[in-house]
């Protein structure tokens, strides 16, 4: 619902991007049906922009905080049994080395020259390693119909 309300401000901030993707919208699935999951490889731009308001809206800065059970060395520090571990997806889905500009929102950076989606190995907003979001498996198919289908309704 978060990542939902953000999509929606973005697309009231941006309208060239809500244009583009209202195109997209009406080029591939029309007015007269709902999107699916077969349309998604069909809709990079609509991807990359829900992507994108993924990267900008970071809703889980922190992520969830995790414990570890045993000591273990990580970059040269030794980190004792029981330290409580925060990951900092906020420096992540903005740093400059992976995300050029990541203050501005620019759903383009998720594209290659050709136009197809990319998926970049730094955008984790529902985190790293072994545990991450339950949710993120079927992310693409609820978040992309969640968005795609009140953008849809939208009057242009
Ligand atoms: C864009 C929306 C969402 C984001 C960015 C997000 C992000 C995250 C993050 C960062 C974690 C912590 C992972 C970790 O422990 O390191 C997490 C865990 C989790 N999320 Fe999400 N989440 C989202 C939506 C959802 C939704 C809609 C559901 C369920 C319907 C959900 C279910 C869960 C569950 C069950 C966990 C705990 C996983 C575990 O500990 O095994 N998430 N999420």
């Amino acid at each position: 619902m978060t990542t939902l309300r953000w999509g929606l401000l973005f697309m009231l901030k941006y309208p060239h991007v809500l244009r583009r993707v209202q195109a997209e919208i009406d080029d591939v699935i029309g007015r007269g049906r709902l999107p699916c999951m077969a349309d998604q490889d069909n809709m990079p731009y609509t991807r990359a922009t829900i992507t994108e308001v993924q990267r900008v809206a970071d809703i889980v800065p922190l992520s969830v905080p995790h414990r570890t059970t045993t000591e273990l060395q990580l970059g040269g520090y030794v980190i004792p049994a029981g330290t409580a571990i925060l990951a900092n997806l906020t420096a992540i889905l903005n740093d400059p080395k992976h995300f050029p500009e990541p203050e501005k929102f620019r759903p383009e950076r998720h594209l290659d020259e050709r136009g197809d989606f990319v998926k970049n190995q730094a955008l984790i907003p529902f985190s790293i390693g072994e545990i991450t979001c339950t949710a993120a498996r079927w992310r693409h198919q609820g978040k992309e119909n969640t968005v795609t289908s009140p953008v849809k309704r939208l009057q242009r």
